[in-house]
């Protein structure tokens, strides 16, 4: 059930201690940068290991209304038949990327030096979500931007027919503004530079390297310096999609804080740029191992090992370790709850402009659920109550966004009393095999 339609309340009650193995679906970002660069390729892209969620099948769908032919042929494996950079055809009618940020953002610099319009729309949280910060730079290749009010959906994009390629400073840590902007590059002539002051996901850039492009990154004191030449050909791929860090954080705090949990969550990505949270738990105090360290289509992967850790401790998680987590927030501050002492989480102020206001949507769940928090624009302080010390019995708002949802059903599992979530829909954006899998781990659900 999406985040569209009508909303599906969820309860999590106390759980038995989880075992298990948690194999989570594959890649989010990796997984909307298949079938887009597939798209550019000419010839056919194939990956396994796809995340079928509703956000990346909405890019899959967005795919083909700009000519590419995309296959689903059953269980995670696709085809992508590109049609070549600069080959996007105009789409017939509105793209809707539903509750993807990532989605519209990356195919809005994909389209944008191609000489077609394209009106993009979204979900009633996509469509509240700033577009300003991709559009910018999108003007400056030469495309034009018309939306509503404030930079927001659904919103005209007229590609620029005579593109220029551009140097541009990212303002904020965004890999969703940094990959519009290389992805604008390809169908620009000459090079595109971007340099991004924190490093973020370098998921494009990587791929980008994969496809045969000429792309380079130099770590300068300026920062990030990553160059692009355009009008490469890319060349089509064979790609498996590794298993979601982002989605393996649900498992993995869950058993951190379930009493006698051992699990086993394989096959996840540990680049540095994702791989932020399991560092902090790390710090903590968390039981949590590495096991079966390998380098998988050039990426570090690890099966994580996640026991019960009744000792944790609040910390101050640096913020310059913030893009690397970004996502992981709001189950890190649920594993805080748990904890000993506060944890403090600065300089996180794109928080406030993710799916949901992210740190107003886990304050109210957190307090709602007997947990004090402190907040800022930039920061927030969650007061742990130690292992056996959090009451539960509130009821959270999800705000369409996927990973409150799902936190708070994970804060049920080891709270006092059961967690109700207003709406678990929106889990199915990402992790559409959230509740099966935590199941039968040893979680115990129930709807309403
Ligand atoms: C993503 C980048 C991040 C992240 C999102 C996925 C990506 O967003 O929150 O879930 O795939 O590039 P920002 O670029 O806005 O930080």
């Amino acid at each position: 059930m999406s985040g569209h339609g009508t909303p599906t309340p969820m309860i999590s009650h106390r759980a038995d201690p989880l075992a298990g193995v948690a194999k989570v679906p594959g890649d989010k970002s990796i997984s909307h940068r298949s079938l887009i660069l597939g798209a550019m390729a000419v010839g056919e892209t194939r990956i396994s290991g796809l995340l079928e969620g509703e956000d990346v099948l909405d890019t899959a769908k967005a795919m083909q209304a700009f000519g590419a032919e995309v296959i689903n042929h059953g269980g995670g494996k696709w085809s992508v038949f590109g049609v070549g950079v600069g080959g996007f055809a105009e789409p017939d009618n509105v793209i809707d990327c539903g509750n993807s940020g990532t989605g519209v953002r990356l195919i809005m610099g994909t389209m944008a030096t191609s000489p077609i319009s394209v009106t993009f729309t979204g979900d009633a949280s996509l469509n509240k979500r700033p577009m300003a910060r991709v559009t910018d730079p999108l003007a400056l290749f030469g495309a034009q931007a018309v939306g509503r009010s404030g930079g927001r959906l659904p919103m005209t994009i007229v590609g620029a027919a005579d593109p220029v390629p551009v140097r541009y400073v990212v303002p904020v840590p965004s890999a969703q503004v940094k990959s519009a902007v290389l992805l604008a590059g390809l169908n620009a002539p000459g090079q595109t530079v971007v340099i991004e002051k924190e490093a973020t996901r370098d998921h494009t850039e990587r791929m980008l390297e994969g496809f045969g492009a000429e792309i380079t990154t130099e770590e300068t004191e300026e920062g990030r310096v990553i160059t692009l030449t355009g009008r490469p050909e890319l060349k089509p791929q064979v790609i498996a999609v590794p298993r979601d860090p982002s989605s393996a954080a649900f498992p993995v705090c869950a058993a951190l804080i379930t009493p006698g949990s051992d699990v086993l969550v394989p096959g996840i990505g540990l680049n540095p740029t994702r791989a932020g949270l399991f560092t902090t738990l790390r710090e903590m105090g968390a039981d949590l191992t590495y096991e079966n360290e390998r380098v998988e289509g050039g990426e570090p992967v690890a099966d994580l090992r996640a026991r019960y850790s009744p000792s944790m401790q609040g910390i101050e998680v640096p913020p310059e370790r913030a893009a690397s987590m970004i996502d992981e927030y709001p189950v890190l501050s649920v594993v805080a709850s748990f904890a000993r002492g506060e944890t403090m989480m600065a300089g996180v102020k794109e928080l406030r402009v993710k799916e949901s206001d992210r740190i107003d949507a886990m304050a109210r769940g957190l307090r709602a659920n007997g947990v004090a928090v402190r907040e800022g624009d930039d920061w927030w302080a969650v007061m742990g109550l130690g292992p056996e010390g959090v009451p539960g019995g509130g009821t959270c708002e999800s705000f369409l966004d996927h990973r409150i949802a799902m936190s708070f059903m994970v804060m049920g599992m080891a709270a006092q009393n059961p967690v109700s979530v207003d709406d678990g829909g929106p889990i199915a954006t990402s992790f559409p095999i959230f509740e099966p899998l935590m199941t039968a781990l040893g979680a115990k659900f129930t709807h309403a």
